[in-house]
């Protein structure tokens, strides 16, 4: 354990058997977390497990003391599990069959609430490196291509800073647009060879400029009037109670009456959250926001 000083962490004497439950686990990594800024307890327990076993089994330590101390020591490992709870797996109209209701379905009631004018506000939370929060940006715009009386304006937001950096450069390999339409790629996209003959596609200004990429937890967005926020594939990673709270954020953002899209194995948990949105297109996971009492807010 070289120079790690094992009692460091809580200011009181462990033994590794102190750590045999997913409590003691969770205690001791949490604590290191807070050290960098980090509030960890919202996650589920076995996720954070299979993360930190993960990284323990590259770096050869079989105990969980051993690499807390490492963390709490080296930022750079810090960083590196860091990363690794961010899975950033995504791609463009990921679950095509959503897209549609929510181009069916939604998109008319939205435009039609928005009268002659106006703005369409859309937020893709925990958008990882952005393919999510283009594939809205080509969708409202081709809805809106007939009329000029509409603006869009897309929000993006990733926790993963890197994932933001890559979003905001726009850039995607060939592999990644292979299964869009041909029109789509046409409209969307430049291509882009390198001296090295890497072939990339670039998301065109006009689309680009629709959306606004930040890195930043979803619990500190301060965003409001949304028409539709789309966070999908991230709860899945979050225990219960910030599940809720991630919730109710979403309900304070959002307008009256406006959509929520999860992801297809996600669902509202609590009775809480059963006050908050009632499902629309429930197979497709579309909620509705419902205006609560203000003592539910
Ligand atoms: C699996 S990806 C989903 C991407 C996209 N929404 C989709 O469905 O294809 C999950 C993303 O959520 C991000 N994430 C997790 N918790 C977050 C939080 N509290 N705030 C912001 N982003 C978060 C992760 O960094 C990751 O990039």
């Amino acid at each position: 354990m070289g120079d790690y000083d094992m009692n460091s962490l809580h200011g009181e004497n462990f033994y590794l058997s102190e750590l045999s439950t997913n409590e003691d686990l969770l205690r001791t990594f949490s604590s290191v977390f807070e050290n960098y800024g980090f509030d960890i307890k919202r996650y589920k327990t076995a996720f954070m497990k299979r993360r930190l076993d993960r990284r323990m089994r590259i770096l050869e330590i079989k105990d969980y003391l051993e690499y807390a101390m490492i963390l709490k020591k080296e930022k750079p490992e810090f960083d590196e599990l860091f990363a690794s709870l961010s899975i950033n797996v995504t791609n463009f109209f990921r679950d095509p069959v959503v897209y549609d209701k929510l181009k069916l379905s939604i998109m008319p009631k939205i435009l039609s609430g928005l009268g002659q004018h106006g703005k369409i506000r859309i937020w893709s939370a925990g958008c990882a490196s952005g393919e999510e929060a283009y594939s809205l940006a080509i969708m409202f715009s081709h809805a809106i291509e007939k009329t000029n009386n509409f603006d869009i304006e897309i929000i993006a937001n990733d926790i993963n800073k890197k994932a933001i950096e890559f979003a905001q450069n726009g850039k995607y390999s060939k592999k990644s647009v292979d299964t869009l339409p041909k029109e789509i790629i046409a409209n969307h996209f430049q291509k882009i060879v390198d001296s090295k003959n890497n072939v990339e596609y670039e998301v065109v200004p006009p689309t680009k400029n629709l959306v606004t990429f930040k890195a930043c937890d979803i619990l500190s967005s301060d965003l409001k009037n949304l028409d539709v926020i789309f966070c999908r594939n991230v709860l899945i990673y979050y225990e219960k109670e910030a599940q809720e709270l991630i919730m109710t954020k979403f309900h304070h953002c959002l307008k009256e009456s406006g959509y929520l899209v999860l992801g297809m194995d996600e669902t509202m948990l609590g009775r809480r959250c059963e006050k908050l949105f009632n499902p629309t297109i429930a197979r497709e996971r579309i909620y509705q926001k419902i205006t609560v009492s203000n003592n539910l807010k």
